[in-house]
């Protein structure tokens, strides 16, 4: 039997192959990767290893150590291609990109691609019914922040979800009332208008196809529409719970109505989906169910670019998202904290877990009270993302002792968890452009409303408001009065695309994540362990994580990720400990001599392609 490899080689000189990863919804990597290029490799180094080493703008990598508890091992490899990688959720988007860089499309056409793609075969996030951000960094030193949030209906107002009572519904979770207007289409319309080289047209034919023509519902799908109660109370139930049952791993899906949409947006560009029969059906199903989303919020909707907040990190330059996400602010400001020292701590110990949190505890501080859609409301920016602010907080930092969340900002009050939902992408090409984005429905599959006729859900991004400001909403979400509802404004959200460069100012990693604030810390952490720990891409997705975001006053670390002397050193320093079984979905692209690596989430479904 051919060993991997030799094949690989084989057909990287031969025929150009396209090359790819999957992880299936167990979290073990299962798939065919195609990881490697020729050569020796150290034992335990891992593939990126040999290749960084012989770069002199590539740091050399240094082999990651995990406690033995740890589920994943250290020096895994990660799947490589010469030329171009697109990496996320599902390995059939991930293909569809593929196939337009391969085409000869940039990472902007293939990133829109996979947009639409994700819509059919991830439906629990991927979308046309909600929103989300895009990081581009072009080859000419261009570079954009696309913001496609969705906004309030007009008719929206600051106590919609409170009952006569003053009570606090559920609302803005499930059903009609809780979707904001979708930004998804008008958002990637625009991107791929002002950067991208090829027509919608021609970038949502693998789309379509796969709505049309159907494909095989894995077993991370299936398990996601097993779980989906809210999907089961809507339209939506006819497709995916056939007869009440719930479509299972190995049937082959097809969504002709979606397949229709799919044709109209392409024909027509944004107008087939924000006029015509498309908008028609959405309001139609609107007003079956007392949602307040009209033609004419749909007509009005304009994603807006701003400018992607550009911070610098130990010599390296982050270009991330400004408001309305949280993102780019609270990572910077973390990251602006953890630089007052000359060199991290090293990876995995109490004072790694200690500076790290102490880092989050404070940004999130800053991020909860500070941040909202700054068409609405002041952002103080400059000062939360300036060295001299960090420098102040950081002294605040005891070295040796927790300070509890109160101490630091007695006004706070809890942010709660959230669930692995959203979705995020990463896309380079050969050209050196490269594209992070991160989408969502807000909820796994959103409100669990389904647009009859139409076939696709829509989004419960209203809970991403402030429903009641100063008073916790019922998942104990409590925010102030910049994040109220009003009227065109957009919620705040934790959505982080992020692009690093090297001192040479050429792309090194891409890098996004799902998963509600903890989008934030997973996506700084595979950061700095690239940065900080000189990991590879595989180790830095595969080190244990850690989470803090202020209230709950809790040190969230993944099981078996932390040393058991850690934990009792931790705990002596003050830290309350919450272990979780898996924190934080992350698709990440890395840059390596002669080309890219991708790695799609090992603790989630995904899949990393390219050729
Ligand atoms: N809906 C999740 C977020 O935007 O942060």
């Amino acid at each position: 039997m051919l060993s991997k490899w030799p094949l690989t080689f084989a057909c990287l000189v031969m025929c150009g192959c396209s090359y790819s990863s999957s992880t299936s919804g167990t979290g073990i990597a299962t798939g065919t990767a195609v990881q490697t290029t020729p050569g020796a490799m150290p034992a335990g180094a891992g593939r990126g290893a040999a290749r960084g080493a012989a770069d002199p703008r590539i740091a050399p990598r240094v082999p990651a150590s995990f406690p033995e508890s740890w589920r994943f091992a250290a020096g895994e490899s990660a799947t490589f291609a010469p030329n171009a990688m697109a990496v996320s959720n599902s390995e059939l988007a991930s293909r569809a990109a593929n196939q337009i860089l391969e085409r000869g499309g940039n990472a902007v056409d293939a990133a829109v691609a996979l947009g639409f793609a994700l819509a059919v075969t991830w439906p629990e996030a991927g979308n046309i019914g909600g929103g989300g951000y895009m990081i581009i960094r072009l080859a000419d030193g261009r570079t954009a922040a696309l913001d496609y949030r969705e906004v309030a209906p007009s008719a929206a107002s600051r106590d919609m979800y409170l009952d006569s009572a003053g009570n606090l519904t559920d609302r803005s979770v499930t059903g009609h009332l809780a979707s904001g207007v979708p930004g998804a289409v008008a958002g990637m319309a625009r991107a791929l208008e002002r950067y991208g080289t090829m027509t919608l047209r021609e970038v949502m034919q693998p789309a379509i196809a796969l709505a049309r023509d159907g494909f095989v519902i894995d077993t991370a799908l299936a398990s996601s529409i097993r779980n989906s109660e809210r999907t089961r109370l809507f339209a939506g139930a006819s497709l995916f719970f056939p007869g009440g049952v719930p479509l299972a791993s190995g049937t082959r899906l097809v969504q002709p109505e979606l397949a229709r949409t799919l044709e109209a947006i392409a024909a027509n560009g944004p107008a087939g989906f924000y006029r015509g029969w498309v908008a028609d059906s959405l309001v139609a199903e609107m007003q079956r169910g007392g949602g307040i989303i009209s033609l004419n919020d749909l007509r009005s909707y304009a994603p807006r670019e701003r400018r992607p907040i550009q911070s610098t990190y130990r010599g390296f330059t982050l270009l991330a998202m400004p408001p309305s996400s949280s993102g780019g602010v609270t990572m910077t400001e973390a990251h602006n904290i953890l630089e007052t020292w000359p060199a991290s701590a090293k990876y995995g110990s109490a004072q790694w877990y200690h500076t790290v949190a102490s880092a989050y505890q404070r940004a999130f501080i800053d991020r909860n009270s500070k941040l909202g859609d700054p068409d609405f409301i002041s952002v103080p920016l400059e000062r939360l993302t300036s060295k001299s602010y960090a420098a102040q907080l950081r002294a605040g930092i005891n070295p040796l002792r927790a300070t509890p969340t109160r101490v630091v900002d007695s006004t706070m009050q809890a942010l709660p968890r959230e669930p692995m939902n959203t979705t995020h992408y990463s896309v380079t090409d050969s050209f050196g452009n490269a594209v992070a984005t991160t989408t969502t429905l807000n909820g796994s599959w959103g409100s669990g409303v389904w647009v009859r006729g139409a076939g696709f859900f829509l989004n419960n991004e209203m809970d991403d408001f402030a429903a009641q400001p100063g008073m916790p909403n019922m998942f104990g979400l409590v925010q102030g009065e910049q994040n109220a509802i009003a009227p065109g404004k957009r919620m705040l959200s934790a959505m982080s695309p992020t692009i690093v460069l090297d001192s040479a100012n050429q792309v090194l990693l891409v890098a996004g994540a799902a998963g509600g604030p903890t989008i934030i810390t997973g996506t700084s952490q595979v950061i700095l362990n690239v940065l900080d720990h000189r990991m590879t891409l595989a180790d830095a997705m595969r080190a244990p994580r850690l989470h803090h975001q202020a209230l709950p006053d809790s040190l969230t670390i993944e099981q078996g990720g932390v040393a058991p002397a850690v934990q009792d050193s931790l705990r002596a320093m003050g830290w309350s400990l919450r272990p979780l079984r898996a924190l934080v979905n992350v698709n990440a692209i890395m840059r390596v001599r002669g080309g890219w690596e991708g790695v799609s989430e090992p603790r989630r479904s995904g899949g990393a392609v390219g050729h």
